[in-house]
């Protein structure tokens, strides 16, 4: 039997309520703040990922999905949105149109990650990118966004990291620090932090190796290397921030993976799923519009993982959803009558009622245990002498009540009924 691939789920109807939920809720939001939809390509040339997000990063030196189609062309299934957001911004002229594009997104992602709890292979992100404004106060916007939504779904063990890993200059001047700091102690750290030492140095940084941090335990702070403007930015953002009264913890070891960001940077943490803790992350980058082939642009966003947000919701218990329902289970009382049963359904449904029946000859009793299985208001008996005086009881499953009802004027009866 063939079987889904390592790292990627089905999401089965029992699941889909979830899901939509959450998918409801961001768009929701995404309107509230004035955000409009962009949907790109699941792939894309493998050239914009490799320049978008950074050779030396694990996504690009592991993790990517790449192929080569019959062209010889090398294509890669997208492994975040950032780069494919800015890709379409640049090609359509976006920025020519309106001076700042705020767009949002819900799509999978794909990365070939060692597969556990709240990481897979196949992903699905919601986010946002603002293109074409450097204010702090949007840095802020975008954390406020996630925090809300995030919130709303009920979720309460949620931790806001953010940091500042300033410009390339500050952080050029950093990193030699930290090269400094850490040059004498590169044997006693983790095999993957010793090759880091070399090729990205900054990821040390988030390492989760305990001896890691250990040493890193008096390591220089980026913050502390930032120059002017980038501290007066930061200082804007905590102080937007502080505006609305949202909790904030400043993590002066976060620096992203992925190699596009300037100034802030954050992260929301749950401490209900785990290690794959990281609801969300995101940042600035005002560098990656001009770095792929665009007009120099200023922009930052965020992207937070479904998945790991549905985990965090079951492990608190934040889905209360209602049960599946419909509105009329057709309950045939003669076999002869599927047609006639057939032909009303068509019409409650064409007036917006949500309407099954049976068509695989079951018995009444059957068929009432299905419109019960099936949660139905109403179940509406079609046969016997009621039908051949142009009638069809009605039940309301709630409290057992019946009456009869004009099959010639069906749905106007029904409305009336319901609006009483
Ligand atoms: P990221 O931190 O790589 O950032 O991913 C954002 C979120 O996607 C993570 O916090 C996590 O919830 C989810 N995620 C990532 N990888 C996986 C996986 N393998 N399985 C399940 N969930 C996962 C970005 O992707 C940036 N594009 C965010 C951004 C937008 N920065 C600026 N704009």
């Amino acid at each position: 039997m063939i079987k889904a691939i390592t790292g990627v789920k089905d999401a089965l109807p029992s699941d889909i309520s979830k899901w939509r939920m959450i998918e409801e809720t961001v768009r929701n939001y995404f309107n509230l703040f004035n955000y409009k939809e962009i949907r790109t390509p699941i792939f894309e040339e493998t050239a914009l990922f490799k320049r978008g997000i950074g050779e030396e990063t694990d996504i690009v030196g592991k993790e990517m999905y790449t192929f080569l189609d019959r062209s010889k062309t090398s294509l890669t299934l997208k492994p975040e949105m950032t780069a494919s957001v800015v890709r379409a911004f640049i090609e359509h002229s976006l920025g020519s149109i309106q001076p700042l594009n705020k767009l949002f997104y819900i799509s999978p992602m794909f990365r070939q990650e060692k597969p556990q709890a709240g990481r897979y292979r196949q992903f699905h992100q919601f986010g946002a990118e603002a293109l074409g404004c450097s204010s702090p106060f949007l840095d802020a916007e975008m954390i406020q966004i996630a925090y809300d939504i995030l919130t709303n779904f009920g979720l309460k063990n949620l931790t806001v990291k953010i940091n500042s890993i300033g410009v390339p200059e500050s952080r050029e001047a950093y990193k030699t620090k930290l090269k400094e700091y850490l040059a004498d102690k590169t044997e006693q750290l983790s095999e993957e932090s010793q090759k880091r030492f070399e090729t990205n140095i900054l990821r040390i940084l988030d390492s989760k190796d305990e001896r890691d941090q250990k040493l890193l335990e008096g390591a220089p702070i980026i913050l502390d290397y930032l120059d002017e403007k980038s501290k007066d930015d930061f200082e804007l953002v905590k102080q937007a921030l502080a505006l609305t009264g949202l909790p904030y913890e400043i993590d002066p070891k976060l620096v992203r993976g992925l190699d596009y960001y300037t100034n802030t940077t954050f992260e929301i943490v749950s401490n209900s799923v785990g290690s794959q803790s990281a609801l969300c992350g995101g940042g600035r980058y005002d560098l990656l519009i001009g770095l792929l082939g665009g007009k120099p642009t200023p922009g930052v966003g965020f992207a937070a993982g479904i998945e790991r947000i549905i985990l965090a919701c079951e492990n608190e218990g934040c889905f209360n959803l209602p049960e599946d329902s419909i509105d009329f289970y057709i309950v045939r009382l003669d076999k002869e009558l599927t047609g006639k049963a057939y032909e009303y359904a068509a019409q409650l449904r064409r007036s917006n009622y949500v309407v099954e029946l049976d068509y695989s000859e079951k018995s009444v009793k059957a068929q009432m245990r299905e419109a019960n299985k099936c949660n139905c208001k109403y179940a509406l008996f079609v046969g016997g002498e009621e039908f051949k005086e142009g009638k069809a009881g009605l039940k309301n499953m709630q409290n057992g009540e019946q009456q009869l009802v004009s099959l010639e004027n069906l749905v106007s009866e029904i409305k009336t009924l319901s609006e009483k």
